[in-house]
């Protein structure tokens, strides 16, 4: 794969907006998504799954054929197990909410978890009374399976873990987990917010019986997620929002939900969204899984290599690059990470993310006030790499403690 033309098919890189390394938080659009989108708006801005008229019927169709591609994406078969959503978060509390958690039920997380798997529990266990069980990571951040083993007895109803960490970028071993999650009959959830832009994730393979992640990581419209989940965990679980859209019929006194996916999709949808989002994973298809995981990682050692002699910077996470999917987060001793990161936009236009990145108790807990956050993509280069090293260079021996 060439990853030259890639980068070409997107418009940003093209008028050379900078070097963009916020990724993990949001990705960058190629041309055939943002003309799906403007396609929809030009063409049939319609609603979807309501009229019968011929705008409508193209937009209901549209909807259709993008739940055929995600179930053919993540390697299943029925397209209703897949909801769309606004983003992972939601996908996740939908989860929480709707799964009827009682007190006393325990759910199992990792230590390491961004604030939206880790809010909708505390919630829960504050208004509900579930009890939490962390499991633990090692020193570099990266996930223990013994110390999940520990968490594990039959009190647990729910196992909600990182696919991939959005500080460290290291990848779990969520087939093992889910393995061991469904032997004490306790249902598994992931959030694949990290990981379903940077591999490929078979869902029939892991065998969880949830899956949330963003859309707008994958190339895909901002403000896009979706929830997928088993044909008999869809059936069990309470939609997070009810209206027009997920009732068979109602009368004044009565309703009946709609089946998956209908009864999660309450009101007019982000029709622009839905489309776009079929149009980033043919785009991420035609790239190719594997291509993209390959180039992320030579990135991550070009990152590595780079850094070799900035003075005073401590790096977050494990030191080999192989482990990190397209994630590097660090420190310079004497900076703030806000800092840092305003520096690098002002020396050379190096746009990184900086501070907790929605994951508070792991910074916390570790006593660390934040960090700045490189996260590259399909459509970085070695020279963006080399003109984020070269400014790092320049703000930690002119600015940094050494
Ligand atoms: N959770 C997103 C991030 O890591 C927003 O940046």
């Amino acid at each position: 794969m060439d990853f030259n033309i890639v980068r070409n098919d997107f418009p940003t890189m093209r008028k050379g907006n900078g070097v963009y390394l916020d990724s993990a938080c949001q990705s960058l659009r190629p041309d055939s998504v943002i003309r799906a989108i403007t396609e929809y708006y030009e063409d049939y801005p319609s609603c979807g799954g309501r009229s019968v008229h011929s705008m409508a019927t193209q937009v209901s169709m549209g909807i259709d054929e993008s739940r055929e591609k995600l179930a053919s994406f993540f390697g299943t078969k029925n397209p209703d197990c897949y909801i769309f959503t606004k983003n992972c978060t939601e996908g996740i509390n939908t989860v929480a909410r709707g799964f009827g958690l009682k007190k006393d039920d325990v759910v199992v997380t990792s230590d390491t978890e961004h604030n939206s798997n880790h809010v909708p529990w505390l919630f829960l266990a504050n208004k509900v009374g579930i009890k939490r069980r962390y499991s633990r990571s090692d020193a570099n951040g990266e996930f223990d399976i013994e110390s999940f083993k520990s968490c594990m007895s039959k009190d647990v109803k729910l196992v909600s873990i990182q696919h991939t960490g959005n500080v460290t970028g290291c990848v779990t071993p969520v087939k093992d987990i889910t393995e061991i999650a469904h032997e004490y009959d306790a249902r598994v959830m992931i959030d694949g917010s990290q990981a379903a832009p940077h591999f490929e994730v078979d869902l029939k393979d892991l065998d969880v019986d949830f899956y949330s992640m963003s859309i707008h990581k994958m190339c895909g419209p901002s403000g896009m997620g979706v929830l997928y989940g088993k044909e008999e965990c869809l059936k069990d679980l309470e939609p997070l929002i009810v209206g027009g859209g997920t009732v068979g019929l109602a009368t004044y006194d009565h309703v009946d939900l709609a089946p998956a996916p209908e009864k999660f999709e309450a009101g007019l949808q982000n029709y622009s969204g839905i489309l776009g989002t079929k149009a980033a994973l043919e785009y991420l298809e035609k790239v190719g899984l594997d291509n993209i995981s390959a180039h992320d990682k030579e990135l991550m050692r070009y990152i590595f290599d780079g850094i070799q002699d900035v003075k005073g910077i401590k790096v977050i996470g494990p030191s080999d690059p192989s482990k990190r999917s397209g994630v590097f987060s660090f420190n310079i001793n004497g900076l703030g990470s806000h800092d840092v990161a305003m520096m690098l936009d002002n020396i050379d236009n190096i746009m990184v993310r900086s501070g907790m990145h929605c994951t508070h108790p792991f910074y916390v807990s570790r006593k660390i006030e934040g960090s700045v956050r490189a996260s590259a993509y399909l459509y970085n280069n070695e020279e963006d790499i080399t003109r984020f090293t070269t400014a790092l260079k320049k703000v930690a021996e002119t600015f940094g403690d050494h």
